[in-house]
């Protein structure tokens, strides 16, 4: 049986809303990243099953672009999520960076969720919390998509009764959760145009002073086309995933075959040169 003693804990790499994510050496000095999570906070939120979602998620799903599991155990305080770990972080990190072509390393970046979110659809699973800050980049800059925390696995829990609770951030949460209407896999595509929508300016496309605006923002589908900061091909996909009614989203009921019309967007046409 693991046990976090077995352990020797380097440093802190993220803050979460129910715990932390240490860089950790077992006892053969393999590195790991382990996502420690408070049960008395879970308790709290009412979120119990988080952790045990996201493991068992983990477990069942093995793809490129997404975050390997390594392990998962548990004590009294804790439970802990063993992953592979990437030195990188984030991809807000990796553009921090110095990077040679970063309008192309964000397309390959964006084309991998892509890839990821139809893979995930066409195992229903839908990951509910698509963002830069879950979208880690390995050793050879590809995506690997993190965070399963707040993802529905069709053979979990019924699509249909969803908790509707938020943590954190308003600032991505789509307006058919809002409007507690019926949850579709688009909601990973709204996710995808916001997640794009903040790469390029720094803020979210419905980012306001109160949480309240923010939503107002969001059931209108408002938000500011800074067209000398966002390239045109981004901003027209972006317009395209931002669309209030999900299924006018571009790539609505896609989610079995690869969303060819995403794919073939002007955006990714350099990629295939
Ligand atoms: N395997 C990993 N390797 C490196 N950094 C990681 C790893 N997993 C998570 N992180 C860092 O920790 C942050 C939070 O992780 P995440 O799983 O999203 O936790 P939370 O559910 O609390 O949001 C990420 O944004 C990233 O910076
Ligand atoms: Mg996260």
């Amino acid at each position: 049986m693991l046990s976090i003693s077995q352990f020797r804990v380097i440093k802190v790499v993220g803050e979460g809303g129910f715990g932390q994510i240490l860089l950790a050496k077992d006892q053969r000095d393999e590195l790991f990243a382990i996502k420690q999570t408070s049960k008395k906070k879970l308790f709290y939120a009412k979120k119990e099953n988080v952790s045990s979602i996201e493991n068992a998620i983990l477990s069942r799903i093995s793809f490129n672009y997404i975050v390997r599991k390594v392990f998962f155990f548990e004590d009294r305080h804790n439970y802990y999520l063993g992953l592979e770990y990437y030195h990188y972080g984030n991809i807000l990190k990796v553009l921090n960076r110095d990077i040679s072509d970063k309008n192309m390393f964000i397309k390959k970046i964006f084309a991998q969720l892509l890839e990821t979110l139809s893979f995930l659809h066409n195992n229903h699973v839908i990951h509910r919390d698509i963002k830069p800050e879950n979208m880690l980049v390995d050793d050879d800059y590809n995506l690997k998509l993190c965070d399963f925390g707040s993802a529905l696995y069709d053979d979990l829990i019924p699509l249909k009764s969803l908790p509707n609770s938020f943590a954190g951030t308003p600032d991505y949460i789509p307006p058919e959760v809002i409007g507690n209407e019926l949850l579709t896999p688009a909601i990973d595509l709204w996710g995808f145009g916001c997640s794009l929508y903040f790469i390029y300016t720094g803020i979210c496309p419905f980012h306001s002073e109160t949480n309240f605006r923010t939503f107002e923002q969001i059931k209108n589908g408002v938000f500011k086309k800074d067209m000398e900061i966002i390239p045109n091909s981004a901003l027209d996909l972006i317009t395209n995933l931002l669309i209030t009614d999900p299924t006018k989203r571009l790539g609505y009921g896609e989610w079995n075959n690869g969303y060819p019309s995403l794919l073939k967007h002007e955006f990714f046409v350099e990629l295939k040169k």
